[in-house]
């Protein structure tokens, strides 16, 4: 297996291509399940989870073809056209080796009346539950059954009716699998208390081109007007404002400056607001955005929070970031139980941070070590790689999958900002 040394102490600096979001593309791609026409993506990063994704839609009979990449591009442009499906059916393996595979559940619903989708089972993360994407397409009038791990779901003859649902808690992925059931029903659905992330907007954004009948997109109440077809679009995944904010939580701790180029503002307040906070300048630019350090790094106290909250995604590069602050931080995570797990591997490096429960009091310290590490998640990882990039030493970080699966050519673009850091195989 792969990992990534780094040999720590250089400032970042320079410009970094901000490569299309991870999580808007996976809630994307399902949507070529929703018309026979072809749907085109471009900007979709470069992952193992995009992989994975295509495969499973082959699966179902959905073709793809990728088009005018280059090997030393970022992002590709993919054609996807499901004419025909040949199987309703997401089995185990494959959506065990990625929880986004529940989004097919909405999408083949409404377009093939059917859909038969294995449980993803628990996750390192917390348990990760599915009853809200359940209960969202009951009440839009989908009959549900559960039988030997595997969501069995259909609609009516003549499609889903629609209906009305309240989510009792804000959930990302929910609100997208009833969006995409609901586009193509007969009647009218709406949802309160859905999700308003920016990648929930790029996603109403798609499904407008294609020809649904959305109102409210970026509240948390959506009334879908179904509509008796889609067409095919061409579009542009928007910019991955976690990865952006990952390479911003680099920049600071090195006392580097970095342009984040393609990065939007809107979407990144609330990781700019913490950024500020600790002291370190955020400006606008022309291409996106300038992050510098600005003398030492000062502590932030923040609870995670649905958007326009702190987004959990950036909870364990922020701490990383902050193990160098001067002072205490307290770190509050109310999305996912068990999500600190980069925080005992942080404290090997010589960080000093007390967990417990759903807070992490981070106690900054003058200088971090390099040290073997590991994590179990794709953040956590990018925690262990930002506090490497400060620590005396070397750092290796193993199981290196975990960041194949969210930052496209992260070694890449290390090295373009000055980064000693090299991806060596075996293990
Ligand atoms: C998505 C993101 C993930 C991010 C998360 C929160 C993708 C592919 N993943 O995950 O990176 O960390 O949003 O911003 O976009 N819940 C239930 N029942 C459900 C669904 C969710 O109880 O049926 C709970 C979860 O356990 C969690 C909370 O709701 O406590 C939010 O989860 P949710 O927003 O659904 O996360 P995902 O869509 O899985």
């Amino acid at each position: 297996m792969d990992k990534i040394i780094i040999r720590g102490g250089r400032r970042l600096s320079g410009t970094v291509p901000v490569s299309g979001a991870k999580n808007a593309a996976l809630t994307l791609l399902p949507c070529a399940l929703l018309t026979d026409e072809p749907l085109t993506l471009r900007n979709l990063p470069r992952l193992a989870d995009i992989d994975s994704f295509q495969h499973l839609l082959n699966q179902f009979g959905v073709s793809t073809s990728i088009a005018g990449a280059r090997p030393e591009d970022f992002g590709r442009v993919m054609t996807l056209q499901a004419t025909r499906l040949t199987s309703t059916v997401a089995p185990y393996d494959l959506v065990r080796k990625m929880r986004a595979s529940i989004l097919v559940l909405g999408p083949m619903l409404a377009r093939a009346g059917e859909a038969t989708v294995s449980l993803p089972g628990g996750c390192a993360i917390g348990n990760r539950p599915i009853d809200l994407h359940l209960k969202a397409l009951e009440a839009f009038g989908a009959v549900i059954e559960l039988a030997a791990g595997y969501v069995r779901a259909h609609a009516p003859d003549g499609g889903l009716p629609g209906g009305v649902y309240t989510f009792p808690v804000v959930s990302v992925g929910a609100t997208e699998n009833a969006l995409m059931a609901a586009v193509l029903a007969t009647g009218t659905s709406t949802l309160h208390n859905a999700a308003r992330e920016p990648e929930i907007v790029d996603l109403c954004n798609l499904l407008v081109a294609m020809g649904a009948q959305i109102e409210g997109i970026g509240t948390s109440q959506l009334v879908i007007h179904g509509v008796p077809r889609l067409h095919g679009a061409t579009y542009m995944v928007m910019p991955d404002r976690i990865e952006a904010g990952s390479y911003a939580c680099a920049a600071a701790i090195t006392g580097g400056d970095v342009t984040l180029a393609g990065a939007r503002i809107e979407d990144m307040a609330a990781t700019i607001q913490a950024l500020t906070e600790a002291g370190v300048h955020v400006e606008q630019t022309r291409g996106g955005l300038l992050v510098a350090a600005n003398g030492p790094l000062r502590p932030v106290t923040l609870s995670t929070a649905p958007f326009p909250g702190f987004a959990t995604d950036m909870q364990a590069q922020l701490m990383a970031m902050l193990c160098m602050a001067k002072g205490s931080s307290v770190l509050t995570e109310t999305i996912f139980e068990n999500r600190y797990m980069h925080v005992p591997e942080l404290n090997r490096m010589g960080a000093n941070i007390d967990a417990k429960g759903r807070t992490a009091i981070v106690h900054g310290v003058e200088r971090i070590a390099g040290a073997d590490v590991m994590a179990t998640d794709l953040r956590a990882s990018m925690s262990l790689i930002i506090a490497g990039l400060a620590a005396e030493g070397e750092t290796r970080v193993h199981r290196v999958y975990h960041l194949d699966r969210g930052y496209e050519r992260l070694e890449e673009k290390l090295v373009l900002l000055g980064g000693d850091v090299e991806r060596i195989g075996g293990d």
